[in-house]
């Protein structure tokens, strides 16, 4: 059943005989537009995250124009919205603090404005969940439209991947196997187009895990950005959207149980990022669906990783396109995807990756040829972690994945600042190093800084990987024996925060288990002895944050936000 004209939402702004429509319309006439060019037609909110401080967006102005182009040509009327662009490089002190604040105003700009549908715009990190769980909130028809990975980075003869080799460049500075010089290069060519971080990082896994949830367009997140392909996938995202406004087709009819699984299944054959845990819980939250850390490591234990990109394997985003993309990869597992689920272009995920060919298969392997035939990731449990922490085995040195060492513990990032390159610092390659008050609100945002450095003298001694434990997230892009995400966080006084200097720590990969070897009467001394900080902030944005955000295992929504009852559409007199 095809909806009526007088059905849509902006018929509530434009189409009654009242005073208030009239100064709606004459507005509109102001704005340079005729009655015939919106009135009984689907108005579209292009909702833009482009801004001149986010390079991963930087083509967003002319593709807005490229969506328009879609949703004139199927009979809609195109209004662009700016929304908080979270630049995930530069925003401090941490760009999830500012998921929910996008969140937020994505919702509320879908609510108080003339809107029956929209077209989503992002890709870099946080942009996605945050875009999404509000454009969720409202339940109006959307497609997503990923902002896709920039091309390849090259310097000095190497391929660069954005973070990874990064990461393992000041590695190799700080232990003075490569000079300055090579450094300088690095900088130079490692970022040299539009588009997202193009290894498998937050920005691909998300994008990614929103196609598997279906909200975006059949293949649509694995486009480079700067391919003209990219181009054509924006005004067919635009052409689309009109369509779903007169079918109804909402996110309420295309997210259920079923879809979180794929997105999860989809996330764990990448050997995706470990934010997906947080993004996708809350996600799943928003649209009333069940996903927990435990469906998590179910589904890890049976899903084999399959795309050989970094930082787990060795191949880029765009070589993953070449390859034949997310559909190839989904035709691949489809075994394991639930094919009936429905998605935004009226097709079910089944039918979308129907035929999807892989054009290299050591890109996207072969099943009998996975990087890791189960348990890329693995959510643990123990008297340090109670509501459960998070590591990518995969990305870490297999003497690791069960071992023993004793704490060398940093009470912040300031003093783990000052203290990790100390030559006098009591540490050595089985240590286990901690870091404290980095979580949800103790970071404030949990910045990613699970992949604590390891100390300068056993870098020069050949050490490259170490048992870590935090509170914090980890890029995406990052590797090692990171054990993030622990919960509750030790800034209210989780565990983690009664840990000192020397206790010994115990991780047990395979059975899912971590601890602190520490008498029980012991940990309950340290816990009466323990003061809770002062809040970070006590006003603005900051101190919404800190009074309504929630753990790591329940997404870090704000809980007022989560909330699922329904708010009316706006009054208008
Ligand atoms: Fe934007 Fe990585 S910095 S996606």
């Amino acid at each position: 059943m095809k909806k009526k004209p007088e059905e849509l939402r902006s018929h509530r702004w434009f189409g009654r005989e009242t005073m208030r429509s009239f100064n709606h319309r004459s507005r509109m006439a102001q704005l340079g537009v005729q009655e015939s060019d919106y009135r009984d037609k689907p108005i579209i909110a292009i909702v833009n995250t482009w801004s001149e401080i986010n390079p991963c967006h930087l083509h967003f102005r002319q593709r807005a124009e490229e969506v328009k182009r879609g949703v004139w040509q199927a009979g809609g009327f195109p209004v662009e919205m700016p929304a908080m662009s979270i630049a995930e490089i530069f925003q401090k002190p941490s760009p999830l603090m500012y998921r929910n604040f996008l969140a937020m105003e994505t919702e509320e700009l879908l609510r108080s404005y003339p809107v029956d549908g929209a077209v989503l715009m992002g890709g870099c990190d946080k942009t996605t969940p945050g875009l999404a769980m509000g454009a969720i909130s409202m339940d109006l028809p959307f497609v997503f439209m990923p902002a896709g990975p920039m091309l390849k980075g090259n310097a000095s003869g190497n391929t660069l991947g954005s973070g990874t080799d990064m990461f393992k460049g000041w590695s190799e500075l700080r232990a003075g196997t490569i000079d300055q010089q090579q450094w300088e290069d690095l900088l130079q060519g490692i970022a040299r187009s539009p588009g997202t971080c193009m290894t498998m990082g937050t920005a691909a896994t998300m994008m990614s895990a929103v196609e598997a949830l279906g909200l975006t367009l059949p293949g649509a997140s694995s486009i480079p950005a700067p391919d003209s392909r990219h181009s054509q996938m924006a005004t067919a995202t635009g052409k689309r959207v009109v369509e779903m406004v007169w079918d109804d087709l909402r996110p309420s009819q295309i997210l259920t149980d079923d879809a979180f699984d794929n997105a999860v299944t989809t996330v764990l054959a990448l050997g995706g990022s470990t934010n997906a845990l947080v993004h996708l819980i809350a996600l799943a939250r928003r649209a009333g669906c069940k996903l927990d850390l435990d469906r998590f490591d179910a589904l890890a234990r049976t899903t084999p990783l399959i795309a050989n990109l970094r930082p787990a394997g060795k191949y880029l985003m765009e070589d993953f396109y070449y390859a034949g993309g997310l559909r190839a990869l989904l035709e691949r597992i489809r075994d394991r995807l639930k094919t009936d689920a429905p998605t935004v272009n009226g097709q079910t995920l089944g039918e979308n990756i129907a035929g999807a060919r892989v054009f290299n298969d050591d890109v996207i392997l072969p099943l009998e040829k996975a990087l890791v035939q189960n348990g890329s990731l693995a959510v643990l449990r123990g008297n340090l972690c109670p509501d459960g922490a998070v590591i990518k085995p995969a990305a870490s040195d297999p003497r690791l994945h069960k071992h023993t060492g004793k704490a060398v513990v940093f009470e912040d990032y300031h003093d783990l600042y000052a203290r990790i390159d100390d030559p006098a610092l009591d540490v050595d390659q089985d240590s286990v190093l901690v870091l404290k008050n980095a979580g949800p609100l103790g970071g404030p945002g949990m910045p990613e800084w699970g992949q604590l450095p390891i100390p300068k003298k056993l870098l020069q001694d050949g050490v490259r990987d170490m048992l870590r434990i935090s509170d914090a997230r980890m890029s995406g892009t990052s590797f090692g024996a990171c054990v993030l995400h622990v919960a509750p966080e030790s800034f209210i006084g989780g565990p983690l925060a009664l840990v000192k200097t020397g206790d010994r720590i115990a991780i047990d990969i395979p059975a899912r288990k971590l601890d602190l070897l520490v008498p029980d009467a012991e940990i309950a001394a340290r816990r009466q002895a323990w003061k809770a900080p002062a809040p970070r902030y006590t006003r603005g944005y900051g101190a919404i944050f800190t009074q309504n955000v929630t753990q790591a295992n329940e997404g870090c929504d704000f809980a007022v936000l989560a909330d699922r009852s329904r708010i009316p559409e706006p009054d208008i007199f």
